[in-house]
C-alpha cells in the first residue's frame, strides 16, 4: 500500500497544489512556512492583494478623487468587477450579486426588506445554535416587528452532533402557512455541517415561506447554485474562504424574481445606477438589479484586495477545486481517524458526513493544552471553549504534504500531552 507521505508528495503534483502556494502569503515560524488551517476564520492574502492596496493609495495621492474614474481600473467599476467575479462560486445570475457593507449589516438590510410578518404568517424557522449573530439578528428583528422569539422563532434542534434534514422538512410542514421565513447558515461555523440547502429551500417554497441564507462558512468553500435552488436571498462575509482580508467588504444575493426598478426597502444614492448618480435626482432610481442594494461609497481600500484574491481565486474552474478540497479533506479525515480509534482516544470528529473544508474536533481532556502545543510549532488551528478545536484546509493553498504533517505532529503532541511518549 502506498505510503500516506508518497501519496501526499503525488496529489501535490498531480493537481498542482505545491505551486499554487506561491501565489498567497503565510505566516512564518521559527523562518518556516507555519502550517495555516484556518480558511474558515481568516483566509490568508494573495500576494497580488497586498500589492493592490500600496497601488490604491499611490492613486489616491497621484489622482485624488479622480481616482474614482482615472485610475486603472477606475475605483468606480471595482464593485461590479467583484460581483462579477463572484457568481460562478455563488451560482448566480450576474445581476443579482452585489459586493458591499458587512455580512450582519447585509442581514439586517435583507430582512427589512424580506420579512413581513403578517397576523397569519410571522415565524421564522432557523437551525438552534446558529453562529451568535445570526441569533441576535433574528431576535432584533423579531423585536423590530412587535414580536417576540416565544412566539415567532422556531429553532429545529441539533440531535447529537449534526441536524437532520428530515428534522426541517417535518417542522415546516408543521408550522405550515404560519412560517414567513426560513434563514439557515449554509455551513455551520461550529460543527462544519453542510446543510441538504436545495431540499429544505423547496419545502419552505412549498409553504410559501422566502429561504434565506448566512453563507459566511460556505462562499468559496462548498457548490452553491443559489439562482437554480431559487433561494431568495443570501448574504456573506469574504474575509474567510474568499481572502478578502481582516474584515473585508461583505455582499449579498437577491434572486431575480425579487428584482425590481423598486429597488429595496431602504434606499442609499450609491444604489442609483452610475449614469445617473450624479445627477442628484430627489427621487430614487434603480436598475432590476442587486447593484440597487447597494447604499454607501464603498470602501475602495477593502474591495481591491478583495477582487485581486477573487482573480487569484478564478484562475481555478470552481468545480475542480471543490472536488480538491474534498480529497484534502477526506486525506485529513484519514490522517485523523487512527488517532480516534486508539484506546481512551482524546478527541472525536464531530463534524456530519456532508460538509466542507473543515473539520471539528471534541476533546474529551486537555483540549486547549493540546491546542496550545499545536500553536507553538506553527500549526495554525483555532480553539472553541470548553472543549473544540476546528480546522479547514483549503485546496487554494493548503497542501496534501502539509495535511500529512499535521497528522504526524498532532499524533506526536497527543503522546507528549497525554503523557504517552
Ligand atoms: C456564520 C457567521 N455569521 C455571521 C458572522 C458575523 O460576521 P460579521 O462580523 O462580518 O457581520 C460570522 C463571523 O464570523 C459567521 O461566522
Amino acid at each position: 500500500m502506498e505510503h500516506p507521505h508518497d501519496y501526499a508528495l503525488r496529489m501535490d503534483k498531480q493537481y498542482g497544489l505545491a505551486a499554487r502556494q506561491t501565489a498567497y502569503v503565510f505566516p512564518q515560524h521559527k523562518a518556516q512556512q507555519a502550517l495555516y488551517f484556518l480558511g474558515n476564520s481568516l483566509g490568508l492574502p494573495a500576494r497580488e492583494a497586498q500589492q493592490v492596496v500600496y497601488k490604491i493609495t499611490d492613486e489616491w495621492a497621484a489622482h485624488g478623487v479622480e481616482g474614482f474614474f482615472a485610475a486603472q481600473p477606475p475605483w468606480w467599476d471595482l464593485e461590479t468587477e467583484a460581483a462579477a467575479q463572484l457568481t460562478p462560486w455563488l451560482g448566480a445570475q450576474p445581476e443579482e450579486v452585489a459586493v458591499l457593507n458587512s455580512l450582519t449589516v447585509n442581514l439586517h438590510f435583507l430582512f427589512l426588506h424580506f420579512y413581513k410578518p403578517t397576523p397569519q404568517r410571522f415565524k421564522i424557522i432557523v437551525e438552534e445554535k446558529a453562529f451568535p449573530s445570526d441569533q441576535y439578528l433574528v431576535q432584533s428583528q423579531l423585536e423590530f416587528h412587535g414580536l417576540t422569539p416565544e412566539v415567532a422563532l422556531i429553532e429545529v434542534p441539533r440531535k447529537g452532533h449534526g441536524w437532520s434534514t428530515q428534522d426541517f422538512l417535518e417542522v415546516i410542514e408543521r408550522e405550515g402557512d404560519t412560517v414567513a421565513l426560513v434563514f439557515l447558515g449554509g455551513v455551520n461555523y461550529y460543527n462544519g455541517q453542510l446543510l441538504d440547502l436545495s431540499t429544505i429551500a423547496a419545502a419552505a417554497q412549498q409553504q410559501g415561506a422566502l429561504f434565506g441564507l448566512d453563507l459566511a462558512h460556505a462562499i468559496g468553500n462548498v457548490p452553491l447554485a443559489l439562482h437554480a435552488w431559487q433561494v431568495d436571498f443570501a448574504a456573506w462575509c469574504s474575509y474567510k474562504y474568499l481572502n478578502g482580508g481582516p474584515g473585508s467588504i461583505g455582499g449579498l444575493f437577491v434572486h431575480d424574481k425579487h428584482l425590481d426598478k423598486q429597488g429595496p426597502a431602504l434606499k442609499g444614492w450609491w444604489g442609483v445606477p452610475k449614469d445617473k448618480r450624479f445627477l442628484m435626482d430627489p427621487q430614487f432610481t434603480a436598475g432590476a438589479s442587486a447593484a440597487a442594494w447597494h447604499q454607501s461609497t464603498p470602501s475602495i481600500l477593502a474591495l481591491a484586495p478583495l477582487l485581486a484574491a477573487l482573480k487569484v481565486r478564478n484562475r481555478l474552474d470552481p468545480q475542480a477545486f471543490f472536488d480538491e478540497q474534498k480529497m484534502l479533506t477526506d486525506f485529513l479525515k484519514q490522517q485523523l481517524m487512527p488517532l480516534t480509534q486508539q484506546v481512551n482516544a482524546p478527541f472525536e470528529i464531530i463534524t456530519p458526513s456532508r460538509h466542507g473544508a473543515q473539520l471539528t474536533l471534541i476533546f474529551r481532556e486537555k483540549g486547549k493544552m493540546i491546542f496550545d502545543h499545536l500553536q507553538a510549532q506553527g500549526v495554525y488551528v483555532d480553539w472553541r471553549e470548553p472543549n473544540a478545536i476546528r480546522l479547514a484546509p483549503t485546496a487554494l493553498y493548503n497542501t496534501f504534504e502539509e495535511v500529512y504533517l499535521l497528522g504526524q505532529i498532532l499524533a506526536e503532541t497527543l503522546d507528549h500531552c497525554l503523557g504517552r511518549a
